[in-house]
Formats: C-alpha cells, structure tokens, sequence
C-alpha cells in the first residue's frame, strides 16, 4: 500500500471516529430518551446528501479535571452548512453524546465559525441545542464561548433569520442564545429552557417543581411565550423549520420566495358574505376567514398557544409570502392585552426586517381595562405593537371586519400608521368606543339623575340606536378616506391580492438613525 493511500485510510478511520461521536453505548442511550443524535438531526432536517461538516477534528484545550483523557473529535457540536429546497443554511447541532453536549472554548468556536460564516454568506442559521450547558471544566473559557455566540446572534439579528431548535436540555445563561434568535421551535417532553434548574428554585424559593413544570415546551408555548413553536417529536420539528423557512428570505436584503400555486386569485368565498353574526357580542372564528382567502387554506401559525386573542402567522397570497395578524373574537373576544401585544408586536417586527408584506384582519373591541393590565405595564407594552406597525415599512394591507374601537383601532394598522391599503367589510365598526360605553359616557348625569328605571332604559337604547346609525358602520372612515374601499366580503382574497400586486414595488424609508427606542 502506497504511503498516500495509508493516509487516505487513516483520514477514513478518523471519519469514522468523528461521527460516533461519545460512542455506541451513548448513541443508544440518547435513542432510548427518544432522541436523536446530532448528524441524523441534520440529515433529516435539511436536503439528503446536502451537508458539507467544518471542523469534525476539532478538540477541546482543557487538562482541568482530568479532561485530558476525555477528548473527542468534534468536540460536542457537529456543525456545517447545506440546503434545505435548495437554498443554502448554516448549521449547529450539539452531540449530548459528547459530555453531556456542554459547551466550551472550542466548542463555541465551531458555533461562531458557522454564524460568522453565514452572515458573510447572507443565509438562515439554525442551531439545534441539546447540552449540559457551560462546560464546567473549562470554567470561564466556556461562559467566554458562550459571549461570543450571544453577541453573534445580536449582530446577526434582522440580517440573517436565526433559527433554534430545542430538542433536549438548555439551562442556565445558554437559554439566551435562542432567546435572541427570530424562533424557538421545542419538542414535548424531551426539552426544556430555564435560567436556574429545580434544585435552586427549591433552595431559593422552596418551590417543588418538576423540570417539565417549570420550563418544558408547554410551559414556554403557552404560558412564558418564550417558545413561538412546540411539537410532539423531533420528525415533526424538522418540517416545521423548513416549512418556516419557506416563507422567509435568505436575508434583509432579498425577498421571500414566491411559491407559485394554482389557487384562483379570484376564488369567491361565499361563506364571508354571512360569517358575522347579528349581535355584536357574538363570536366567530377568524381561522376561517384566514383559511378562506390564503393559497390553498395553508397558514403556519406562529404562537398558536399564546395569547390566543391574537393571530400571528405565515400564509401566501398568489404565491407571495405575508405575516397575517388577525384579532381572534373567539377568545377574549379578541380584545388586545399585554401578551398579544408582545406576541404581535414581535411578529410585526420580524416581517418587517425581513421584507415580509403584512395583512392584517381586524376585529378588536380595545384594550383590556383592568389593573392586572394597568400594572402590569399594558401601557407600555401595548405602545410595541403600535410602534411595531407604526415603523414597519413593509406593504401593509388591512381589512377591517367588524369592530375597529379606539386606540385598538389605530394601533391595527390604520391608515394614520402608513397603512398603505386599509379596506373594510360593510359590517365594520370604526369609531372612539362601542355604543354601550359611549352612552355611558355622554349621558353619565343623565343616567345618574334618572328616577324611573324603565324610562331611563328606553332613553339608553333611543341613545345606542343613535350611536350606531351613527358611528357602527365604515362609511364615515371612509368618507374622510380613512379606508380606501368598502368590500364584498367574498372578494376579500381577490382584493388582498390586489393590493400586495400594487405595493410590489414601494418604497419607504424611516429617518436614519443609531438605533430606536422601542418602548421594552
Ligand atoms: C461538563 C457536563 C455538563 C456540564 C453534563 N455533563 N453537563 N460536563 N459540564 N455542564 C456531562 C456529565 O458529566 C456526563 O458526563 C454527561 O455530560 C452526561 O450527563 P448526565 O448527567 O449523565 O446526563 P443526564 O442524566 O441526561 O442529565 C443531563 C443534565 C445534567 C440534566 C443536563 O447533566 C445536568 O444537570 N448538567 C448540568 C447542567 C447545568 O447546571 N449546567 C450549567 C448551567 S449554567 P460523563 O462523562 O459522566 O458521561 C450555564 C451558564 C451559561 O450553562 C452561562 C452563559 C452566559
């Protein structure tokens, strides 16, 4: 054998090595918790065959603690690039098969590499965590490792999308990492994020919780709203993150991908022309609106159990990817609180830095009253959606279904916070308050004064009538050419469609400057 061909064999054994990673005996171990290994989490997520590996030699520095003798090529992050649909995506997965996936010096050298390698390349960084955390052995040096990823994934915020995947542990300081990324997708049961783990919430607190209790991927899907994503298995989270990026752009300077279909632009959905119920108070389900004027009824809600008076997601609109919000009257009666607010202000954003057109559905009554709201700051987290809206460049089109209340009303994407298309359903609403609250209001000492109940209630009601002969209608918007156009309910896709045709090529810049100051 040539001496050429000794070392070809040798950089195979190597190979090999390298991608058993902490060996059989762990690789069936991280099978048996019902996950799966680093590589087969990157091959099924992206393109079959697509992965080119960087840094599979890798090893860590440390002689602490007997490290020395604990070296494994990789060093706990498989990392690298490939396609998925053919579009070019960095990568990371941690190998918990390696010392619990921890993560130190060389380690996050491997993250960093990839991250800085993708920002110079303009693609989506996905990271796939499953690890013990800092490594402790390597003390600073690992919190050190830790940094420079953090202030990777804030210099990369708004350039490149940054996707996280939590397939196992994710504890202490390392939680931020994903935290500064666009989405968290968690699967049930075998993931969880927290800052500091049961123990210390025991000795600190004297709290009992479990570690699903108190940071699994319901806990942070529907209650803490840290996680936009939670999925029953790791099969069903690769879908979902390329279905994801299916909709969004490479980066924020290209466009997301038109995906043509054969939906009918004109496709009539007669159901909308009496989806409204007759009473005011009554609710419906704004998922079928939605599912009746995208492409095909597809939307790939984002938070969908999270302040669930509020809609976020992505759909297509003649092939064109949008950001819908909607207001959900099925819950709450879609009114708008602190954690829609958060939710949709967060999801406007991200449209926004990423050329992503947004629709939006509006039915909203208000704001919540109450002090639960007030002190918990609705003021100010009610001002992220508005400020959201109100600097989002991006084509904007909104349609006003029935109520359109107050500061809620301007807040939606109205035409005063550049809306650049806003049309109403003959059944909207458009005004300061329903006519409950206004007559309330106007006739306060009246209603005070008043002696003889049944007169009074007849007064009220000739008052309300007034109110919403008045006011309860969309043509006094749009007689001050506030909405551009009252439209057939059915026609909703064929307008929508219209309108993101008409705004493909706008153009609209904010002042220049540093940075903003949303109000956090
Ligand atoms: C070094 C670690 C490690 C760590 C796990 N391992 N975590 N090694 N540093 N942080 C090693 C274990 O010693 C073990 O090695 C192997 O990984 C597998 O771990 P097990 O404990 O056997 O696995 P399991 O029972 O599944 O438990 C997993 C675990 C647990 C829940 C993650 O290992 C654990 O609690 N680890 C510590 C978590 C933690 O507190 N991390 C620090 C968070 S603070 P051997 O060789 O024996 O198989 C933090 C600060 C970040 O991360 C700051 C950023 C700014």
């Amino acid at each position: 054998m040539s001496k050429q061909l000794e070392k070809v064999k040798e950089l195979i054994q190597l190979r090999e090595k390298a991608r058993l990673g902490g060996g059989e005996k762990r690789i069936t171990a991280q099978h048996q918790k019902g996950k799966y290994t680093a590589r087969e989490r990157i091959s099924m997520l992206l393109d079959e065959g697509s992965f080119e590996e960087f840094d599979m030699f890798v090893e860590h520095r440390s002689n602490n603690f007997g490290m020395e003798k604990k070296k494994h090529l990789g060093d706990g992050v498989v990392t690298g690039y490939g396609t998925i649909d053919g579009r070019l995506i960095y990568i990371y997965a941690q190998d918990f098969t390696i010392s619990g996936g921890s993560l130190g010096e060389m380690h996050a050298m491997k993250i960093c590499k990839v991250m800085d390698q993708a920002m110079k390349m303009g693609a989506p960084f996905i990271g796939i965590n499953d690890s013990g955390g800092a490594r402790i052995q390597e003390g600073i040096n690992s919190l050190a490792g830790y940094s420079e990823i953090f202030q990777r994934n804030i210099l990369a915020s708004g350039v490149i999308p940054q996707i996280s995947g939590i397939f196992g542990p994710c504890a202490g300081g390392a939680v931020y990492s994903p935290a500064l990324t666009d989405f968290i997708v968690m699967t049930q049961g075998t993931s969880y994020m927290f800052l500091t783990g049961p123990k210390v919430v025991k000795t600190v607190t004297g709290e009992d919780v479990t570690q699903e209790e108190l940071g699994g991927a319901s806990v942070h899907a529907s209650k803490s709203g840290v996680a936009q994503f939670q999925v029953p298995s790791e099969e069903e989270g690769f879908t979902l993150i390329r279905k994801l990026i299916s909709y969004i752009p490479q980066n924020n300077l290209e466009d997301p991908p038109y995906i043509p279909n054969d939906d009918p632009i004109d496709r009539l959905e007669d159901g909308l022309n009496e989806i409204i119920p007759n009473s005011p108070s009554k609710p419906y389900d704004m998922y079928q609106v939605i599912g009746g004027i995208v492409d095909k009824g597809e939307f790939l809600e984002v938070h969908a159990d999270y302040a669930k008076n509020i809609i976020v997601g992505f759909a297509r609109f003649n092939g064109q990817s949008v950001g819908i919000v909607a207001n959900q009257p099925k819950f709450l009666a879609g009114v708008l609180d602190i954690n829609a607010s958060r939710k949709a202000a967060r999801f406007v954003r991200f449209c926004d830095a990423f050329n992503i057109a947004i629709v939006s559905l509006v039915d909203v009554p208000g704001f919540l009253p109450g002090t639960g709201q007030e002190y918990g700051g609705v003021i100010t987290h009610g001002a992220k959606l508005l400020y959201a809206y109100g600097e989002a460049t991006v084509p904007k089109v909104t349609v006003t279904l029935r109520k359109s209340y107050g500061g809620a009303h301007i807040v939606m994407s109205s035409k005063q916070l550049r809306g650049d298309i806003n049309y109403a359903w003959p059944s909207a609403e458009i005004a300061v308050m329903g006519a409950e609250g206004a007559v309330e209001v106007l006739y306060s000492k009246e209603i005070a004064a008043a002696s003889d109940p049944d007169k009074l209630a007849k007064v009220i009601e000739e008052k309300k009538q007034e109110y919403n002969d008045l006011f309860a209608n969309p043509y006094v918007a749009a007689r001050y050419g506030y909405i551009d156009d009252v439209i057939e309910p059915r026609n909703t896709r064929f307008r929508i469609i219209r309108a993101l045709q008409q705004l493909q090529t706008k153009k609209l810049q904010n002042p220049p400057k540093k940075h903003d100051n949303l109000p956090l």
